[in-house]
């Protein structure tokens, strides 16, 4: 049984070239019970307590993740706070679960992997000084882990995938295009002005009330506009998609939320109902927001695979473009990157769903 005694005292970050050079130090010893070096994974950095045992090669030998949408969702949002204690309250049972899954004794363990950033300060502490006492009782390195990075490599867990790559993290807290040249060596092409997409799904959703729909009541923001928007009509009205003359890679989400805000205040007014009511335009208004997301998304993304290819930054045929991030779950936005990438030769990657939004196997 794992036993949290006491908060961790001061936390400091290894060198990339001792984290390399530990991962390099294991070698192959026939006879020996282990012969891949296995990692524990730990994520806590948004509303996900989720934790995994991988070994070397990618096997996912034990999961187990506690996500607190639900309450969020009777809050109309993250409250740092209420994240950090639904963290305390879950981390030892998660971590417990996805070690007894994996059937691997903590001292087998080679390596604790942790979220470090970005992310939520007060969750990413609860993983943070959990795992620092375990590493503590059970004398393991430790391997700080960048969240965004977790994101973009978790392709290579499902997909033989070379370097470099170009890869798109799409979620609530993270919206960039960046390419990835190595494990950790990433060229950032561009990033929200603002808000995220996720963000602003969920801005929307709430906006619409969508947590008292009956059909989508537990889902999250982004996951009910999907659900709502595949019985809309996009057409019902436009929205000029954010940043049009930009010669850039950068996105913005806060003028499509303003502008759809106005939107549903009209049509309430249409409906002679209040605020906190169901419109009955309320899919129309899905399929719109989502359509206009995903132009945003693509475009911008087009601009990034030109400004690669004319720079030799990607190969000419068959560039990989991987999508990750909760927003990339999205099966509009994938059909419209898919659209985007069959007319560029390139080739969209994308990890399954459930691996696309937080989970304690891509930090292990
Ligand atoms: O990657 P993730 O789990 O956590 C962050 O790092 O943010 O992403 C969560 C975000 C939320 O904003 C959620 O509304 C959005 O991803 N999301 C979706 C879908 N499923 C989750 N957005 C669009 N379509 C979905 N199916
Ligand atoms: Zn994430």
């Amino acid at each position: 049984m794992l036993i949290l005694n006491k908060t961790a005292g001061v936390f400091l970050k290894p060198s990339k070239r001792k984290v390399y050079e530990f991962l390099r130090s294991f070698n192959f010893h026939p006879g020996t019970l282990f012969l891949h070096k296995i990692v524990l994974g730990i994520e806590t950095s948004c509303d996900d307590t989720a934790a995994a045992v991988v070994d070397e090669t990618g096997n996912v030998l034990g999961e187990a993740i506690h996500c607190q949408t639900e309450v969020h969702l009777k809050t109309g949002g993250i409250v740092p706070a209420v994240a950090q204690q639904l963290h305390r309250d879950n981390i030892q049972r998660i971590v417990q679960e996805a070690l007894s899954a994996s059937r691997i004794s903590p001292s087998d363990l080679s390596a604790i992997a942790t979220t470090i950033k970005p992310g939520l300060a007060l969750s990413l502490g609860v993983g943070l000084s959990f795992s620092l006492q375990l590493v503590g009782q059970l004398k393991k390195p430790f391997i700080p882990i960048h969240h965004m990075e977790a994101h973009a490599l978790t392709i290579r867990l499902t997909n033989k995938v070379e370097f470099p790559f170009l890869v798109l993290l799409i979620s609530g807290g993270h919206c960039l295009l960046a390419l990835v040249q190595g494990v950790s060596d990433f060229l950032l092409l561009g990033k929200s002005l603002d808000i995220a997409p996720g963000d602003m799904l969920d801005k929307v959703a709430r906006r619409l009330s969508l947590i008292k729909h009956p059909e989508c009541s537990t889902m999250s923001g982004g996951k009910a506009i999907e659900h709502l928007a595949k019985q809309g009509n996009r057409f019902h009205f436009d929205i000029k998609p954010p940043l049009h003359r930009a010669k850039n890679c950068d996105f913005s989400f806060t003028g499509l939320q303003q502008v759809t805000n106005k939107r549903i205040m009209k049509k309430e007014k249409e409906e002679g109902i209040e605020e906190g009511q169901i419109l009955s335009s309320a899919a129309d208004i899905a399929a719109t927001v989502q359509h206009t997301m995903a132009c945003h998304i693509v475009k911008r993304t087009h601009r990034a695979i030109l400004f690669c290819k004319q720079r030799d930054l990607l190969p000419q045929n068959n560039a990989v473009l991987v999508a990750s991030g909760g927003v990339a779950s999205n099966f509009y936005v994938r059909r419209a990157l898919e659209i985007l990438t069959n007319a560029t030769q390139c080739t969209l990657l994308c990890p399954p769903p459930r691996l696309c939004t937080d989970n304690g196997i891509m930090i292990a």
